[in-house]
């Protein structure tokens, strides 16, 4: 309809303006009564010379109507067009059914790769609830992307390499217990991680304090000798762990075996809950990858003189962007994170040949990435303007703190999402009454739908509350609402033969011609996604689709009804949107609810 407006007007202006131009400027009315779209006619003014209100006029006289427009009006220089609604409702129902999945797709990424980074957590560290949003946020502009004609390419960068990793095995070293790493991996390396630093640290408090005593009393000195820490001191434990560093990165074979079971066991329970989500990567790498390749990058650096040497470290001096420096190689000639994220990205460019690449991390390292961006750009790499830093804000807690940190506990992603599996079991038990294993299929799809949607409804860079009750809800704006809709109009169609009855049109009431409209904005919604990188505008759109769908079933009886063969294609094509709409979210549309 928008194409019919728009060669309408371009006819009439005879190249006044350019095609592209009429049809940015073409936009919806804020109220139906005003019309479908308008065409503001202030830019041709300034051309013309002539008052916008007299344009507009002009331009209604001219104008032949074709069959789709039913009717135009000039006011206050704009011009506003109603569209034939019977027409519109045929069009669209048709192309609905017909191109089902396909529905609102664009080839505008053919033959082209995106690479996106996602999820990323950290090996021996429990999952986190940013690596959580990272997961979903990713995961949903994968989708949309793919939608988008785009092949895609979803990395899982792990955090498997760094100096924590010799802090790891050190403390392991001290504190650790073989059964209890096979027994609870993440749990047990975490409590062995947070001992280890803290006992350093206390010790040396200590320390410090008896030494302070120690000239006028003589049992200090002995209490001091019998401190047998983990290392004698927070120095001494910070350069016994950059040593163990040292030897991984020298591929010494006992580091090596820390590290690797370390790495395997974390890897295990990561994957545990890329099932409960039902997420796939198509490469699993992970920051260890390049500690080989990460040489070649310093040479590089070196000879493309961007490397500063600054009290025997080096950096890339990125001041003058504003951007401080940029730490590729310490004292002791370990890489850093920066370091490793520049290989990578030479690495993928070359493997890949992509035309973008998304980073979907939390906003809190965007120095980072504009620093690690700047020294590719700087190392003359012309791809590097096609980096992307697609940023998420917090997840917060019901009290708007940080919830990672509230009341000092880490929050393990397992206990999450079990507690949410339990509240969707206790609300579908309220409810119906099922088989074991379609309730443990329904509650985990449900789990997810909650979880996913309640984070997707929030436009990404900002902070969200994580509120599991909330989000758990069979009404209000909420995933499980969404696949009640859904389940809802199954339910509907499958009460009747599948029919494939010519329908007849009569009047249209308003609520079917607000679902219609709504179905038609699909595509434009799922361009704008992808345009912004922004899942929030495919979460919105599904959600006033719904409550324009459950308004439409109140107002509308469909079974029955002399409009039924109608009614039943429109509740068909609805089924259809919001199945395309729960995919691209990551949710799992469920024939019954
Ligand atoms: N592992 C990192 C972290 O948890 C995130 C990695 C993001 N990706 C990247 N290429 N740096 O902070």
């Amino acid at each position: 309809m928008k194409e019919v407006i728009l060669k309408l007007i371009e006819k009439e202006l005879k190249g006044k303006l350019k095609k592209e131009e009429i049809e940015k400027l073409i936009e919806i009315p804020p109220s139906d009564k005003m019309g479908d779209y308008s065409f503001p006619c202030f830019s041709l003014a300034k051309i013309e010379k002539k008052s916008p209100l007299l344009i507009a006029e002009e331009l209604k006289e001219k104008i032949q109507l074709p069959i789709e427009i039913s009717n135009t009006d000039a006011k206050a220089g704009y011009l506003n067009f109603f569209v034939n609604k019977k027409m519109l409702a045929k069009k669209i129902l048709e192309k609905i059914i017909k191109e089902n999945k396909n529905f609102g797709k664009t080839n505008i990424g053919k033959n082209k790769t995106i690479v996106i980074d996602m999820s990323s957590p950290n090996i021996a560290k429990p999952f986190g609830i940013g690596h959580l949003r990272s997961t979903i946020i990713g995961n949903s502009i994968a989708n949309i992307c793919m939608y988008n004609g785009f092949k895609v390419i979803k990395i899982n960068y792990l955090g498997d390499w760094g100096t924590q990793f010799g802090k790891l095995i050190v403390g392991y070293k001290k504190f650790g217990n073989a059964s209890q790493l096979k027994k609870d991996p993440i749990k047990h390396l975490y409590e062995v991680y947070v001992k280890a630093n803290k006992e350093s640290q206390s010790q040396q408090a200590e320390r410090d304090s008896l030494s302070l005593q120690m000239g006028t009393n003589k049992n200090n000195h002995n209490k001091l000798q019998s401190i047998k820490p983990i290392c004698s001191n927070k120095e001494d434990y910070e350069q016994e762990a950059r040593d163990w560093f040292k030897k991984l990165e020298n591929g010494d074979k006992e580091a090596l075996k820390f590290w690797k079971t370390f790495k395997e066991l974390s890897l295990k329970e990561f994957e545990k809950i890329y099932k409960l989500l039902n997420i796939q990567f198509n490469v699993i790498s992970g920051e260890s990858f390049y500690n080989t390749k990460m040489e070649n990058t310093i040479q590089e650096l070196k000879k493309k003189n961007l490397l500063i040497e600054s009290q025997g470290a080096f950096v890339v001096d990125l001041e003058k962007y504003n951007l401080g420096y940029c730490l590729i190689q310490k004292t002791d000639g370990a890489t850093l994170y920066a370091t490793r994220d520049i290989t990578a990205a030479i690495d993928r460019h070359n493997k890949f040949k992509f035309e973008k690449m998304i980073y979907e991390v939390g906003s809190e390292q965007k120095l980072h990435f504009n620093q690690v961006f700047k020294v590719l750009e700087l190392m003359g790499y012309k791809w590097a303007e096609n980096l992307i830093h697609v940023e998420h804000g917090l997840y917060l807690g019901e009290d708007n703190k940080k919830l990672a940190t509230r009341k000092g506990k880490t929050i393990f992603m397992q206990d999450i999402l079990d507690e949410t599996i339990q509240l969707a079991k206790k609300e579908l038990e309220s409810r119906y009454k099922l088989s074991k294993k379609e309730l443990e299929s329904r509650s985990l799809s449900i789990a997810r739908a909650a979880i996913f949607y309640g984070d997707l409804k929030n436009y990404r860079a900002n902070d969200m509350v994580f509120d599991i009750e909330n989000f758990i809800s069979f009404n209000g704006n909420t995933g499980p609402y969404l696949q009640y809709s859904y389940a809802r109009a199954n339910s509907i169609l499958k009460k009747v033969k599948k029919s494939t009855a010519k329908y007849e049109l009569f009047d249209l009431k308003e609520q079917e011609i607000k679902l219609i409209k709504k179905l038609n904005d699909f595509p434009e919604t799922i361009f704008k996604a992808y345009e912004k990188l922004s899942p929030s505008e495919i979460s919105n759109y599904s959600y006033e689709l719904s409550q324009i769908f459950n308004e439409f079933y109140q107002e509308c009886p469909v079974i029955g009804s002399i409009e039924q063969n109608f009614r039943l294609k429109l509740v068909e094509a609805f089924r259809d949107v919001m199945k395309n709409s729960l995919n691209l979210l990551g949710i799992d549309a469920i024939e019954e609810m």
